[in-house]
C-alpha cells in the first residue's frame, strides 16, 4: 500500500516545511501543534512560501489551492488515527518525544509507520516507547526544508527492511535525494557538519580570525552558501550545542565537544538569528553586524 495519508507532529520551522513538501507531493496531510496559535503560525509560513512560488511562476494559483486543500492543521492527536505515516518534528528532548510516541502508539493503526526528524537522538531509544520498533525509522530533513534537496533515512537494527524502503520511496516522492544510513548519533550530515561548525568557533576563540573573515573564507574559498558562523546562527546555537552534547555523549570524542564560547553564548541566550543575536547582531535583519565576542 503506498503511503498517502501523512501526519506531521510539530509545525515549527521543520514541521511546517515537511508538511508543505508532503502536500506538494500530493499526499493528504494533517499537521498538529499544541495550540491553535502555533497551528496558525505554521500554516501562515506555508502560505507565504506557496505565495512566493506563485509570484515567481513556479506554481499556478490552482496548484497552490490544491496543495492547501490537501493540508490541514489540528491541535488534536486523535486526528492521526487514519494516518499511514506520522513524521515527528517536535522539540529535541527525549522525554517529550517518548511521551508523544507512547500516545501515538495507542491512537494510530498497527500498520502506521513512525518517522522522527531528530538530528541526533537515538531512533532505537525512541522506538522503545512503542510496540512497533519494526515500523520506526528516522527521516531527517534540512532547513529550509522546501529548498534543501536531501533527506537522510535512518534504520535501526529493528527496522523492517520493507518499511525502510517505503520511507525512502516517500522521501524521493517529496522531491528529495535520499541517503540511507544507520542509527548512529548525527547520522551522515551532522557527523561531518558538527565538528566543522565547532572548529569554526574554536578558531574564533583562539583569535585565528574575525567572525567575518572566518565566514568569508569558507564562503569564498570553498564555495559554501553560508560561512560556518552564519550557518550556526541560522541553525541555532542552542540546537547545535544540544546536538554536539548528544554526539559527545555517544562517541566520547573531542571533535564533538562544545567549545566554551558556544556554551557561554547559549547560556546568555544569544542563540542566533531567531534570538536576534548570535555571532551576528540581527537588529537590522537585512544587514547583520558581526558581534565583538572577545
Ligand atoms: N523557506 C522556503 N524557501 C526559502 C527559504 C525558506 N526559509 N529561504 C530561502 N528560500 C528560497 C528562496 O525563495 C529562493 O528561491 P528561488 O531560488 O526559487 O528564488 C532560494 O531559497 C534561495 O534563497 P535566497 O536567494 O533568498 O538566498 P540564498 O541564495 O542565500 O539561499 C539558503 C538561502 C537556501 C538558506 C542558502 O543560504 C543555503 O543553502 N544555506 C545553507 C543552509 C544549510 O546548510 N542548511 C542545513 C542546515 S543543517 C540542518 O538543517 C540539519 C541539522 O540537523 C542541524
Amino acid at each position: 500500500m503506498p503511503i498517502e495519508k501523512v501526519g506531521v507532529v510539530g509545525c515549527g520551522l521543520m514541521g511546517s516545511g515537511i508538511a508543505q513538501v508532503a502536500a506538494q507531493a500530493g499526499c493528504d496531510v494533517i499537521v498538529r501543534e499544541v495550540s491553535q496559535q502555533l497551528v496558525d503560525k505554521g500554516l501562515q509560513a506555508i502560505d507565504k512560501n506557496l505565495a512566493r512560488q506563485v509570484e515567481k511562476g513556479t506554481l499556478t494559483a490552482a496548484e497552490r489551492d490544491n496543495i492547501r486543500g490537501r493540508l490541514r492543521g489540528t491541535t488534536n492527536l486523535d486526528d492521526f488515527k487514519d494516518r499511514d505515516i506520522v513524521i515527528e518534528a517536535i522539540i529535541e528532548q527525549l522525554p517529550a518525544k517518548k511521551e508523544l510516541y507512547r500516545a501515538l502508539d495507542n491512537i494510530c493503526s498497527k500498520a502506521a509507520i513512525f518517522a522522527s526528524n531528530t538530528s541526533s537522538i537515538s531512533i532505537t531509544e525512541m522506538a522503545t516507547a512503542t510496540a512497533r520498533p519494526d515500523r520506526f525509522v528516522g527521516m531527517h530533513f534540512f532547513n529550509p526544508v522546501p529548498v534543501m534537496k536531501l533527506v537522510e533515512v535512518i534504520r535501526t537494527i529493528a527496522t523492517d527492511p520493507k518499511v525502510f524502503e517505503e520511507v525512502a520511496a516517500l522521501g524521493a516522492r517529496f522531491g528529495k535525494t535520499v541517503v540511507r544510513t544507520t542509527d548512529r548519533s548525527g547520522f551522515i550530515v551532522n557527523r561531518l557538519l558538527v565538528p566543522y561548525l565547532l572548529d569554526a568557533v574554536r578558531a574564533l576563540e583562539e583569535g585565528v580570525a574575525s567572525v567575518e573573515d572566518i565566514d568569508n573564507s569558507m564562503k569564498l574559498g570553498c564555495g559554501h552558501p553560508m560561512g560556518p558562523l552564519t550557518l550556526l546562527d541560522f541553525v541555532g546555537l542552542d540546537t547545535t550545542y544540544y546536538i554536539s552534547n548528544i554526539m559527545f555523549d555517544e562517541f566520547k570524542e573531542k571533535r564533538f565537544a562544545s567549545p566554551p564560547l558556544l556554551k557561554r553564548m547559549v547560556l546568555a541566550g544569544w542563540n542566533g538569528r531567531k534570538a536576534g543575536r548570535g555571532f551576528y547582531d540581527y537588529s537590522d535583519p537585512a544587514k547583520p553586524k558581526a558581534m565583538d565576542l572577545r
